[in-house]
This record gives structure tokens, sequence and C-alpha cells, in this order.
């Protein structure tokens, strides 16, 4: 590799948050044509390394250049200006206009304010990015899906014909088709060249996308490797710092009564499901995006109320019209929107892991009980959730970080039943296998256990039977040891059910 190929260096970055130091002497390469993927656990560094190449903040010490030239971002609009874009992992669309302005807001310069021009140069650029049957032109920012919205966020980037792109975790609210899809873009900018940067961790989507890997550890920088030399186990040693399994499975426990029925449920989202789990029993829920699995997951948990048939509670039939009435039932929710839903931003780490579901109508109250936070804070230990302190605000952890701490209070709080949608969604390799060992711990002690994920090897590893849905209903289900990714596929598109 020439020089001249690198289109962007950063060389001993570092940058510290008060008393955290988030990068120390970070070293990274992005070159034209090539996708290097930059990977670590939670709280490694990486999303503060791509706002100071955003130009949010400049970092305490370090060089950037450019093509060799040496840059100082003061704000985005400096990168931007040197060909530099960052796409947001929580995409900022204005809710009240339309794609099209969503889209070229700041570069309506280029198409001047004549809306039909606007919309006609909006629907080439999506058809040219093959985003014209996912998005449409004029839907307003309100409608948009999070999955829209991410694309959004990308388009505005691509359409300012950018030399470097950096994601920042861009899958983590996508679909398969919508990954499909994103992927192919990627292809292309490369093939434009342009230089790709890319966070992720998923370790399949690396392998699939990236040339090269660079790898950082407590925000300092542990090495470079070109994809071809390299594999799965010497990339977690060089994040983690250790071996690990390749993949948790799941020692099945004995299997107690149904604890949980669902029989022909019904309301707007999902249509006659029929559902049992077992105490000690971990049930699957696989499917496709808009398969209805967390629909379904939202109507056990009362924030959809059933229109017809019945949930049973260890045989007994419940009303459950608000989430109140299921948490009164013995069922435990951890929710896909993690921070959204369930995190108190201005809290600390040890306030919000102290939650306790009680029987309250907003869900939370605080208690305190010393026996219920060492309980909370071994499984903070467990988790390896990366804060300075117990005290740390919330919303100064990472994004994994905030994950792990919504998770904890749930694992730690052994309902009788409990739902877990994605639960690893944005999660650490490391962090990812401990979650699947405390699972298994709660079969094990009779919890029983629904868990929802959209990645196959997870559902088939920590799963003792699986439900696949499709188009709001149950397609299918499998038993462990028939399950396979194409048998879960071949239910997940079951075109009878869809149609
Ligand atoms: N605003 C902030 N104030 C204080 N500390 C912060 C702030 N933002 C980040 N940190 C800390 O800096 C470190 C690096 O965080 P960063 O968000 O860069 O991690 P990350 O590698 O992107 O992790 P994740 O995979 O969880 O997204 C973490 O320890 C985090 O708690
Ligand atoms: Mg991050």
């Amino acid at each position: 590799m020439t020089q001249e190929s690198i289109a962007l260096r950063a060389t001993g970055i570092t940058k510290s948050y008060g008393p955290v130091k988030a990068l120390r002497g970070v070293e990274l390469e992005l070159r034209s044509g090539e996708v290097t993927a930059l990977m670590g656990e939670n709280g490694a560094g990486k999303s503060t390394l791509l706002k100071i190449l955003n130009g949010d903040f400049r970092p305490d010490e370090g060089e950037l250049s450019i093509d060799g030239m040496p840059v100082d971002f003061g704000d985005p609009s400096d990168a931007r200006a040197a060909g530099l874009r960052v796409i947001a992992q929580e995409p900022e669309i204005i809710a009240a206009v339309s794609v099209a302005e969503n889209i070229f807001v700041g570069n309506l310069g280029s198409v001047g304010y004549n809306r039909t021009a606007l919309l006609r140069r909006t629907r080439d650029e999506l058809e040219r990015w093959g985003f014209h049957r996912t998005i449409r032109a004029e839907a307003l920012g309100s409608e948009l899906s999070p999955a829209q919205r991410q694309i959004v966020e990308i388009m505005r980037a691509v359409v300012s014909r950018p030399r470097i792109i950096c994601f920042d975790e861009p899958t983590s609210s996508l679909g398969d088709e919508e990954v499909t899809l994103l992927f192919a873009l990627i292809r292309q900018l490369q093939a434009e060249g342009i230089a790709v940067g890319y966070v992720s961790h998923r370790m399949a989507e690396i392998f699939q996308l990236a040339d090269r890997i660079t790898v950082l550890r407590d925000g300092a920088f542990v090495g470079t490797k070109l994809v071809a030399d390299t594999d799965h186990d010497e990339l977690v040693r060089m994040m983690v710092g250790r071996d690990l399994s390749q993949f948790f499975h799941r020692d099945p426990a004995p299997l107690g009564e149904i604890v949980l029925e669902l029989r022909g449920v019904g309301n707007q989202f999902v249509d006659g499901v029929d559902l049992t789990v077992r105490a000690g029993e971990v049930v699957g829920i696989a499917g496709l995006v808009g398969a209805g699995r967390s629909e379904l997951m939202k109507t056990i948990a009362g924030d959809y109320p059933t229109t017809s048939g019945e949930i049973l509670v260890s045989g007994q039939a419940r009303r459950i019209r608000q989430p109140s009435d299921s948490i009164r039932a013995g069922i435990g929710f951890a929710p896909e929107e993690r921070k959204a839903e369930a995190l108190l931003l201005q809290r600390s780490v040890r306030d919000n892991a102290a939650l306790v579901v009680l029987r309250s109508l907003s869900r939370w109250i605080f208690v305190n009980n010393r026996a219920e936070r060492a309980l909370a804070q071994e499984y903070i230990d467990r988790l390896r959730i990366r804060t300075p302190s117990a005290e740390q605000l919330v919303g100064n952890l990472s994004g994994g970080n905030q994950q792990k701490v919504v998770l904890a209070r749930w694992l730690a709080t052994k309902p009788k039943i409990l739902l877990l949608d994605e639960p690893t969604r944005g999660i650490d390799v490391g962090a990812k296998s401990e979650i699947y060992a405390i699972i298994d711990e709660l079969a094990h002690q009779g919890v029983a256990v629904i868990v929802v994920s959209s990645e196959l090897p997870e559902v088939l590893g920590v799963s003792d039977r699986i439900y696949v849905m499709a188009a709001g209903r149950i397609s299918g289900e499998l038993p462990r040891s028939e399950a396979s990714e194409e048998r879960i596929l071949a239910l997940a598109m079951d075109e009878d059910v869809a149609a």
C-alpha cells in the first residue's frame, strides 16, 4: 500500500472526560477504497474516536491528517468541509418535514429551494443507492421507522460525496433486509474509492465487510490486522485480553410446570398466538423484522392490550391490560429500546441498577435495600460494566454499557417469567457470553425465559425450543434438536402465513 492511499491518519490520540481516560495514544488509518473496522469492548473508546473525527471536540493530544495534510477540526462543519462524514448512531430527524428536506438539510444550496427539483433529486439519490423501495422522498420525518431514520442519516452523508465516511454501529437498528442494502451501499462507496470506517460488535459483519481491523482496549491501541491474516479467536483475544469459547451452549435444566401460556392471543399487531413456556425453560422467538416479535413481548407485558384470547400465568387466566398487571403477575420485561424506555440517564449507575419493579404504574420505584444493591453490584461486575464508579451518571456511559445496566437489573430481579428482547444488541463479545451464562443460570433456578433475537446463532445457542413468527403469527415451532438456521429462515418467510 502506498502512502497516497491513506485518506485519513490519526496518531497519538488522547482524550479524557474528567478523570476518565477514554483514549490513550490511539492510531487509526483509513484507506481509500477500503473498509476499516474499529472493534473493542463496550467503553473501549470507539465512539469517542469517531466524535473526534467528526469535530465534536478536539483531542487532548495527537494529530489528524487527511491526504497527508494536518487538519484541525474545531466543529463538525470543519470535518465536513474536509470531506469527512461520521454517521451518528442516533439520527437527528426533523419530524415535520419530508425525507427530501431531511436529507438535503445543510445541502440545500446545491439544489435550491424548488420543491419539485428537491424531490426529484432525492428520488434519484435514493435510487442510485438502492433505497428507493425502502423510503419515499415525500414521507414525513415523523412517519419513519428507526431503520428508515438511519437510512436518511446515511443518505444525508452520501449526497455530499464525501471522501471518508465512518459508521458507528449502523446495523443495530436495521433489519436483515436493510442490512443487505447497507452492505451493498458500503461496497459501492468502496468501489468509488471512498475510505470507510466501521464500528460494530458483530463479528460476522466484520468478516463480510472489512479489509482491515483496528482493535482498541481500555482506550489504548492494541493493533491493526488485515482481515485475511486474522480470525475470530485472535480478535477476541485482542479485544478482551483473554480467550473465550466460540459460542455458548446451554445446559438444559429439568422442566417444571407451564408457567406462561398464551391461547389464541390477538390484537392489532399479533394474531391467534398459542405459546407455552415452562419453569426452567428458555424459549427463543425468531423471525424477520416486522414479524411481530417485539409486539408480542409488549402484549405479554401489558403495553398493548389483547383483544382476543387469554394469557395464563401458572394455569390462571390473568387480565393484562397495562404494564402494572404483568408486573403483578411476575413478568419481567427488558425491552429492545432499552435506553429510551428503561434508563434514568440523569441518575447514577447505582440508582439505575437498584431500581426494582414494584406494583407501580410508572413501573419503577427506588428501594433502599442493601442486599439488592449488593446483588446489582455482582451483576455489574459480571457484565464488566465499564464505569469509573457506581456514582457515575448513566448518561455518561458508553452505549453498550448503558445496555448492560438495564440488563443487569433485570437479570438480578429474578421474576417468575422473564422476557428479553434482543438482550445482546450493542453488547461486546465478552459480556455476551456472560449474559448467556446468566440466562442459563436463571433457567436452572426455575425462571421461565423468552428470548427474542435476530441473531440466529444466538437463538440456536440459548434456546431449548424455538417459535418462529411471520406476519404477526406463529409460523412454526422447533425443538432444539430439530432447529437449524435453514429451518428457521424457511418458517420466517412462510408465504402461507404471510398471505
Ligand atoms: N460524556 C462523557 N462523560 C464522561 N465519560 C464519558 C463520556 N462519554 C464517554 N465516556 C467514557 O469514555 C469511555 C469510552 O466511551 P465510548 O463511548 O467511546 O466507548 P465505545 O467504545 O463507543 O463503547 P460502546 O461499544 O459501548 O459503544 C467510557 O468509559 C465512557 O464511560
Ligand atoms: Mg459507542
